[in-house]
Parts: C-alpha cells; structure tokens; sequence
C-alpha cells in the first residue's frame, strides 16, 4: 500500500441483485475513489447472515456479486470476500466490549429490519447478530483505519457508531490509535424506489422496490413505465418525489446530459410530458446496463480465475487486517497469538 495516500473503505451485503440505489448512491463512488486512494471493498457475508438466509444461495450471492462489482469497474486487488478475512470478527468482539448498548439499541436498521423479521412470521426471528450488526461494520472500517468510507445515506448512523467505537477505544487505551473515519456522499446518496418514491430503493422491501443494474432490458423498461410520479403529497408548484427522483437517475447515470436538460426546461416552463420523461430514463438506465453486462460476460469466460484472483486479494488484504487486529489486542491488555 502507498503509505503518502488516504485509505478509503466500504462494503456491501451479498443479498441479491445489486440495484441501482446501491450503484448510484456508493459503488460508482467505489469505482472512481479508486483513481487517487487506497481502496479496500468488501463483500460482507458475515453481515449476510443476520437476516434469515439459505447457505447454498449465500455462496452463490458473494460470487455472482463478485462478478457484478468488477464487471463495473471495481479492481479485483481491492476487492475482499470478508469470510476470508475473519479478524473483521474477532475486532468485532473487542468493540462489542466498547461500544455503549443504548446506542446499538437506537440504531433505526435494526429497528426496521427487525419489524421485518417479526413480520414473516415462524420464518423470520430477530438474532443477537442482526443487533450486533453495526459494531461488525465498525471493526470493516477501522480494521484498515480508513480515511474515508463511501456511502449512501442510509448508513450515516452507522458511520456515526464506528467513531463512537473508535473515540471510545481510543479514551480505554489512552492513545489516539484510531482516526476518525469520514463519510463520503455521491450527489444521490438516497434514490427512491420507483414503485414508491417516499422509501428507498431497496431490496427487503421487495421485487418492484428496486431496479437491478443486471436485469433484463425489457424489465428495466417496465419498472420505469409503471413508475409512480404522483403521490398526491406534493405541495402546489413543487417537484413530485417521483418526478425528482427519475430526474436524479437520469443525472446520476450521467450518459443522457442534453435530453436531460430539455427535460427540465420542459419541467420548468409547464409542459413536460411523464412519458418522454420515463423514456429518457429507460433509455439511461439500460445503456449502462448493457455496458456492464457485456463486461460481466466477458469475466465470466474466466470465471475460475477471476474466483482465485479474488482469494488471492482477499489473503493480501487480510496482513493488514492482521496487523491491526494485532496491535489492538496489545493495547487491550490481550495476548497475541504468533501470525
Ligand atoms: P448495503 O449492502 O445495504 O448497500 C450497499 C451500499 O449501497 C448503498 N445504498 C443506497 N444508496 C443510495 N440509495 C439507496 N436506495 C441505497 N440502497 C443502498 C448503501 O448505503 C451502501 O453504501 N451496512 C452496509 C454494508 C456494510 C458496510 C460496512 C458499509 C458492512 N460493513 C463498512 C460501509 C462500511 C449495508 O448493508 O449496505
């Protein structure tokens, strides 16, 4: 690693598809931080299991998410499968021991997703893991004692607990051991589902709730044709929820910059049709759509290799995970086991 450049972190949950919510909100950021920084990008499967999950698919989700990452321009040096890296836990275990239980307990995830698991009824219970969640993700970030940790908005609570961690940790100890790590924010850190505009775009909420960056054209066209652009809470002479965050999509994927401003002239002067709207849209989401697809086709033509060059990075990232992991555990007033 260049010791002279700052170090940025983050992860994402194995779940599924990665939706355009994900992309446009952290993983676009991944991609282009990685031009002047130290990046380090985890798949994080330990996190994965805090939700009622089956282990065949769990494997299956971190490779094809694997695939999905670099096939948009994520590097295989930086990418890490977190399994492969198990000192994340055993950090894990020594801020368990730091971080206060009222702010764990106020943490608005785990109050959803719990609402979540008690929802599905005998399939679904709400584990000591799913709680523990945010203080996995502390150790994920200060393992490599990153600068910046690139994010869309739903995990600035997060963020806030991990350098609650970290300045607690370091008052225990008495050394500023841990910098304080910062959030970074795309210029959408919050896209909305199309189906609902007045919640995220998510996974757990359901199929319609996002769009996923390798879906078929024909579905990513029919999620935008039925997108919701009024939901009648819109306040005279202001932009609809919807309408904003079509209009923030086309922005944020960044390859329709003229029908974009048409558009908002329209917008402005009265008469924009929601049609054309939605099919500029359409139009922008599955152009990078195929981009990517093309390139995951072509990785997958080496799939065995690109599996073992990930293992590869995931063992050199893990030194640095180790050496952390080691002085922590000497100013803990630990032993060391002999790496
Ligand atoms: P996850 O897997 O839910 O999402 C991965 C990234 O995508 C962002 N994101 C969104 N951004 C904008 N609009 C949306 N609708 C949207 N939905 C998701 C998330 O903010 C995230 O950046 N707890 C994390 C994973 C994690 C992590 C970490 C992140 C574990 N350890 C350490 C950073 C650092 C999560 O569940 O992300």
């Amino acid at each position: 690693m260049d010791q002279t450049k700052k170090t940025v972190l983050s992860c994402i949950q194995p779940t599924g598809d990665m939706h355009f919510g994900n992309y446009f909100g952290a993983v676009k950021n991944w991609v282009d931080l990685q031009a002047k920084h130290n990046c380090v990008y985890g798949i994080v499967d330990y996190h994965a299991m805090t939700m009622p999950y089956s282990p065949k698919k769990l494997r299956e989700n971190v490779w094809n998410l694997v695939f999905n990452l670099l096939a948009v321009g994520v590097e295989p040096d930086n990418l890490f499968i977190q399994s492969l890296v198990p000192e994340h836990t055993e950090l894990c275990w020594i801020f368990n021991c730091y971080c206060p239980f009222g702010n764990l307990s106020r943490m608005t995830q785990f109050k959803d997703k719990s609402k979540d698991n008690a929802d599905m009824g005998k399939e679904g219970f709400i584990s000591a893991g799913l709680f523990d969640y945010p203080v996995l993700q502390a150790a994920d970030i200060l393992i490599y004692k990153a600068d910046y940790v690139p994010v869309g908005k739903d995990q600035d609570q997060h963020l806030e607990l991990s350098r609650v961690i970290a300045q607690r940790f370091n008052n225990g100890v008495g050394k500023e051991y841990f910098v304080m790590p910062e959030t970074l924010h795309t210029d959408t850190p919050k896209i909305m589902s199309t189906a609902d505009p007045l919640r995220k775009m998510s996974k757990s909420a359901g199929e319609k709730h996002y769009i996923g960056v390798f879906s078929d054209e024909a579905r990513i066209r029919k999620q935008i044709k039925s997108a919701v652009t009024d939901t009648g809470e819109t306040p005279v002479g202001e932009m609809s929820a919807g309408i904003q965050n079509l209009f923030r999509l086309i922005k944020a994927a960044g390859n329709q910059e003229e029908a974009y401003q048409s558009l908002m002239d329209e917008y402005k002067a009265g008469n924009l049709k929601y049609v054309d709207l939605k099919s500029v849209t359409a139009d922008a989401l599955v152009s990078l759509s195929h981009t990517f697809a093309e390139r995951r086709l072509a990785l997958l033509e080496n799939k065995k290799d690109v599996k073992q060059q990930i293992k590869q990075s995931s063992h050199e990232i893990r030194k640095k995970a180790q050496q952390t992991l080691k002085e922590v555990k000497e100013l803990s007033g630990l032993l060391n086991v002999k790496y």
